[in-house]
């Protein structure tokens, strides 16, 4: 792996903040992106921007096979079984929600012990707040140190 050769794909690391060369290490909250992603962004806009899965004209229907496309994509680079397990969602307290509320609860039953730790962002600890207060499930915190052995 080049670092260099990746970190020069990323065109909002080539600056300097500070005085020194950017590092972005909020990534949960925003990720940067890579030029390619930016260059499919500004295509789309450019070229074919219309409503994935409605529109039955030129552009709907480009829009559509490249949102289908995505996903296969997705589904080959995770190796899932089906482009039917690839979803998409705004973020992560969206797919949170919807894993907790929709596919977990179905589960879930009284007495259930639901796993998150004590650092837990807000999105990883509400829906399961709701979810254990919904059916009756117990919310545990796994206890974990701060000395980890980097090898
Ligand atoms: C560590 C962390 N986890 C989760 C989230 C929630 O992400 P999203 O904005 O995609 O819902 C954030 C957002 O700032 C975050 O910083």
């Amino acid at each position: 792996m080049n670092i260099k050769e990746i970190k020069e794909q990323f065109p909002i690391l080539n600056q300097h903040v500070n005085g020194h060369p950017l590092v972005y290490l909020d990534s949960s909250a925003t990720s940067q992106k890579p030029k390619a992603v930016i260059d499919a962004l500004d295509s789309y806009y450019k070229n074919y921007n219309s409503n994935v899965h409605r529109g039955v004209h030129t552009l709907g229907t480009k829009a559509t096979d490249a949102y289908e496309g995505a996903r296969e994509k997705v589904k080959n680079f995770i190796n899932a079984k089906e482009t039917a397990e690839i979803i998409f969602t705004k973020g992560t307290t969206a797919s949170l929600n919807l894993v907790a509320q929709c596919y977990v609860r179905e589960f879930l039953k009284e007495g259930d012990e639901i796993l998150i730790t004590p650092m837990e962002h807000h999105s990883n600890l509400i829906p399961w707040q709701q979810a254990a207060k919904k059916t009756g499930a117990i919310l545990k915190y796994i206890p974990f140190s701060f000395n980890i052995q980097l090898q």
